[in-house]
């Protein structure tokens, strides 16, 4: 029974608090003398001081050196020594941060660097840090402060929104941060651009489910409108009417609305094919009557992570006014098990006319984006799909949660993907699509079933399942993302401190501007 909206507000922590978002995106400018309470300087491999941590060893007296020696510092990538109060210099906290072999650096080398030296500035009282990176590897001074400044944005990243009790000295203090940069870096606005649809998709996936639910989902991404995309909301009717029986099978015991969310980037030529970004977006999965084991089961708020990214990415690109013409279509829903959620065994037609024997009602994933990929193809047309999920359990056995799975049907776009992922720091592991693995799903209840019944392959077997609602000649990749779009702690990559990664917004962003 759907009841009524008061007595499901009950569980609701309430509308008074909601995450501050412009707190949390740092005030980042950039000077040619920059001052701050802190600085952060590079050393490489060996514990070598690179030229601006050596102009301020000197004046220091030798300060640095010294600090560096006691703390057995070797320069290795993310290590920090700080040393307070040091004489004759007008920062009161000088950060040395180490970035590995410099002739090795490349951009993501930059970006943890500034990264890390926010995160163990945040806190400390300071409210103003000086970043003075230099030209390293293969990047230019000036691209260096670029992605020292990106790097600074996503290191600062929070999600306090419900945190009321936090000690002062428990709060970030840091407000802005200054790159020493003879001028603002031409790639600084898409920087910020890419940083702000990271810090979205982040806050989307750390959001509790009994908050973010499809509803709620859909009308955080109906104000994206407000940065000039087009976004449409498909509640249960008119999924309904397409017969989007799929998706609408797993939301069914949910007292939430399923809803599917598209949204358009029209910034390139016009009638030109998008691009388009397919995200699972089930708000919390409990594995409906194919109940999950309760331990850890609250890892599942974030099982719309793929819908998260391709949010995040339209953010983006509507943010740094992409020359593209990109559609994202998200399908939200909650799996939920109650009396009228649906079954094993339960047989259920697909948009397409397909019909499917749900055997496992855990498997809903593949279900969901069954119809969010027919409704991407059938309405839009693209010259390229790509989806995004937190497909299986069975990626992280294979992968960890270091890179996602891959699956594509088309050379090119493998390959771009795999650029993209490795610029971006956001890596991806092709994994094979086979008629053998195809043939694993077969049932003779009906078309397909979704699940192949015995604990093997499990990832290849989701990929091969959304592969059946592929159309033919449609480049088509899908990313199992269940491994990466959060992690355990700790945390340890400095560009993303936190759970919620963000993952794929980068990715995919990179995947259309190098398109462009
Ligand atoms: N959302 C899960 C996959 C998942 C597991 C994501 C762990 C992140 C961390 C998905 O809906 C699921 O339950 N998959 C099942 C599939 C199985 C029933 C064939 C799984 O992986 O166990
Ligand atoms: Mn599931
Ligand atoms: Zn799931």
């Amino acid at each position: 029974m759907k009841r009524a909206r008061q007595v499901l507000g009950r569980t609701n922590p309430g509308r008074r608090r909601r995450p501050d978002r412009k707190s949390r995106i740092m005030d980042i400018r950039f000077e040619s003398e920059a001052r701050g309470d802190a600085a952060a300087v590079m050393a490489g491999e060996g514990g070598a001081l690179m030229d601006a941590g050596r102009a301020l060893d000197e004046r220091a007296g030798g300060a640095l050196a010294k600090a560096m020696k006691a703390a057995r510092f070797t320069g290795g990538a993310n290590q920090v020594v700080e040393i307070l109060a040091p004489a004759n210099l007008d920062y009161g906290r000088v950060l040395i941060v180490g970035v590995g072999d410099p002739a090795k650096a490349n951009a993501l080398t930059a970006e943890r660097w500034g990264a890390q030296a926010v995160r163990r500035t945040l806190t400390t009282g300071a409210e103003t840090l000086a970043l003075l990176p230099e030209a390293i590897g293969e990047l230019s001074a000036s691209q260096a402060a670029a992605r020292a400044a990106f790097g600074a944005r996503l290191g600062g990243y929070r999600f306090d929104a419900y945190r009321t009790k936090l000690k002062p000295e428990q709060k970030p203090s840091l407000t802005s941060v200054i790159v020493q940069a003879e001028k603002a870096p031409k790639e600084d606005e898409a920087g910020a651009a890419l940083a702000q649809g990271i810090a979205f998709a982040r806050d989307l996936v750390s959001e509790p489910s009994n908050v973010l639910h499809p509803e709620e989902y859909a009308a955080r991404l109906r104000k994206l409108e407000a940065h000039g995309l087009e976004v449409e909301v498909l509640g249960e009717k008119a999924m309904a009417d397409l017969g989007m029986n799929a998706l609408l099978g797993v939301g069914r015991g949910s007292e939430r609305e399923s809803q599917l969310v598209v949204m358009r980037w029209n910034g390139g030529k016009k009638g030109e094919k998008p691009v388009a970004f397919v995200g699972k977006g089930v708000t919390f999965d409990t594995g409906g009557i194919s109940l999950k084991p309760g331990p850890g089961m609250e890892e599942m708020k974030g099982d719309m992570g793929g819908s998260a990214a391709v949010a995040g990415a339209m953010l983006t690109l509507a943010l740094r006014k992409a020359k593209a013409n990109v559609v994202g279509v998200v399908g939200l829903v909650e799996n939920m098990p109650d009396g009228k959620a649906q079954r094993p065994g339960d047989i259920v037609i697909a948009a397409d006319g397909q019909t499917i024997e749900v055997l496992n009602t855990d498997a809903e994933g593949r279900l969901v984006l069954a119809d969010a990929v027919w409704y991407a193809q059938e309405k839009h047309q693209p010259a390229v799909m790509i989806d995004l999920a937190t497909l299986t359990g069975a990626v992280i056995v294979a992968l960890g949660h270091e890179y996602a799975g891959m699956y594509a049907n088309d050379e090119d776009l493998a390959k771009a993907l795999e650029k993209a992922g490795a610029e971006e720091g956001e890596q991806v592991w092709r994994m094979p699509l086979a008629p053998a693995y195809d043939k694993m799903i077969e049932t003779p209840n009906a078309d397909m079933k979704n699940i192949a019944g015995k604990p093997a392959a499990g990832s290849i077997i989701g990929a091969a399942f959304i592969k059946r609602f592929v159309r033919e000649g449609q480049k088509w990749a899908h990313l199992d993302i269940a491994g990466t779009a959060w992690k355990p702690a700790p945390y340890e990559d400095p560009l993303s401190p936190l759970w919620a990664t963000g993952w794929g917004v980068r990715i995919l962003n990179r995947f259309v501007k190098d398109r462009e």
